[in-house]
């Protein structure tokens, strides 16, 4: 029998060039009268319109911009303790997954009694009463959609899930115009992120039919403009595509997630401090192919979505969809190897014990991973 999921959409999302105008609007209608907004200096030009019509409005505006990296315990306590010094009403997160993860948890314990540590997990969060807006700068993380964020723990070095149906925002504006001044390597990273959400959550012990049409919109979108967009990032046909397969990325996020690609991608960022998406990327086909023998049917499914031909039964074309995608991420620029972005093979064991410990992913994964067999994955990578 069909399994019942939950699925928990932002009350609003709006979808299209320009649309982050009715930020705006949004907040007068909310009777919201201070915004904390944490945003990324490479969008402020683009924002500064919507911040200056709010402004007109009646209402303050605090600003934090930019994070020093990835978003650790500490950067999240101390944007808390400037939004409560500030007394908002709301908090407002446009940029990348890191500036939206941070926003949302800050948005979830500003008016709590609960802390962070005790709320990393799943379904641990009592509550909000913070309205949320969030709008994503990238095509990748897709977290504008989903109830998850994550932190580094600086205490153990490792990254934590804080996962939670009140971390979904109220409102969501998907504009692919802040997307546009992306460098080439970030969009192409970003986009394989969105890319492998939608894959994991396809080929996924969990996987639902709900789920399953987004994820396969999501990948024939992403495979059909991420090339596009690397190339041309003033190509806005390409840029929405991107915006939206993200979107159904984080669509797949909640009510199913990702697995054994995103589990071994967590050592790299923690370790190496490779982006999250590059780290995927790295991965992403050495696990489908440690995978297809689970589930040709389903592989064969995603080879299609990314374009690769029919081959003569399943595996045939399971195994040109690997072909292809790893195409796809060499004409985009992806590095291939571990090696070279400075991994050493030394660490390979301690990185698969690590990747081993990231359950709530791993259990999701199509084929159980002995240690053996993430050190043969990460050697396949390497
Ligand atoms: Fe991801």
């Amino acid at each position: 029998m069909m399994r019942a999921i939950n699925i928990y959409n932002p009350g609003k999302v709006s979808v299209g060039a320009g649309c982050i105008e009715q930020l705006a609007n949004d907040v007068l209608v909310c009777g919201i009268k201070k915004v904390f907004l944490i945003t990324v200096s490479a969008v402020l030009k683009d924002i500064d319109p919507v911040i200056s019509s709010i402004k007109k409005n009646g209402v303050e505006v605090e600003m934090a911009v930019d994070l020093p990296g990835e978003p650790t315990f500490g950067d999240f306590e101390g944007l808390l303790k400037k939004a409560s010094g500030f007394k908002t009403d709301c908090v407002v997160g446009i940029g990348g997954g890191s500036i939206m993860d941070v926003a949302k948890i800050v948005a979830v314990l500003i008016d709590s009694d609960q802390k962070l540590k005790d709320v990393v997990g799943i379904g641990l969060l009592t509550g909000r009463k913070t309205k949320l807006f969030c709008a994503p700068t990238t095509s990748g993380t897709g977290s504008e959609m989903s109830p998850n964020s994550i932190l580094l723990d600086e205490s153990d070095n490792s990254k934590k899930g804080i996962i939670s149906p009140f971390l979904v925002p109220d409102y969501v504006y998907i504009d692919p115009v802040l997307t546009i001044g992306l460098p080439s390597n970030i969009t192409a990273f970003t986009g394989v992120d969105a890319l492998t959400h939608c894959i994991e959550a396809y080929c996924n012990k969990n996987a639902h039919p709900v789920v399953d049409a987004f994820a396969m919109e999501g990948i024939t979108l992403i495979a059909g403009s991420l090339e596009n967009a690397v190339l041309n990032g003033d190509d806005v046909e390409a840029r929405t595509n991107l915006a939206i397969g993200s979107m159904y990325g984080g669509m797949c996020l909640g009510p199913v997630n990702t697995a054994a690609v995103h589990a071994m991608a967590y050592p790299l960022g923690s370790e190496y401090h490779i982006a999250h998406g590059l780290s995927n990327a790295l991965l992403l086909p050495y696990v489908m192919e440690f995978n297809l023998d689970a589930n040709y049917q389903r592989y064969a499914d995603v080879a299609v979505a990314l374009g690769a031909g029919e081959g003569n039964d399943d595996i045939e074309t399971a195994q040109n969809g690997i072909l292809i995608l790893k195409n796809l991420l060499k004409r985009c620029g992806v590095p291939s190897s571990m090696k070279e972005l400075g991994v050493e093979e030394s660490k390979i064991t301690q990185m698969a014990q690590s990747a081993l410990k990231v359950t709530r992913l791993m259990m999701n994964n199509l084929k159980e991973i002995s240690l053996d067999d993430a050190i043969t994955i990460y050697k396949n990578a390497y």
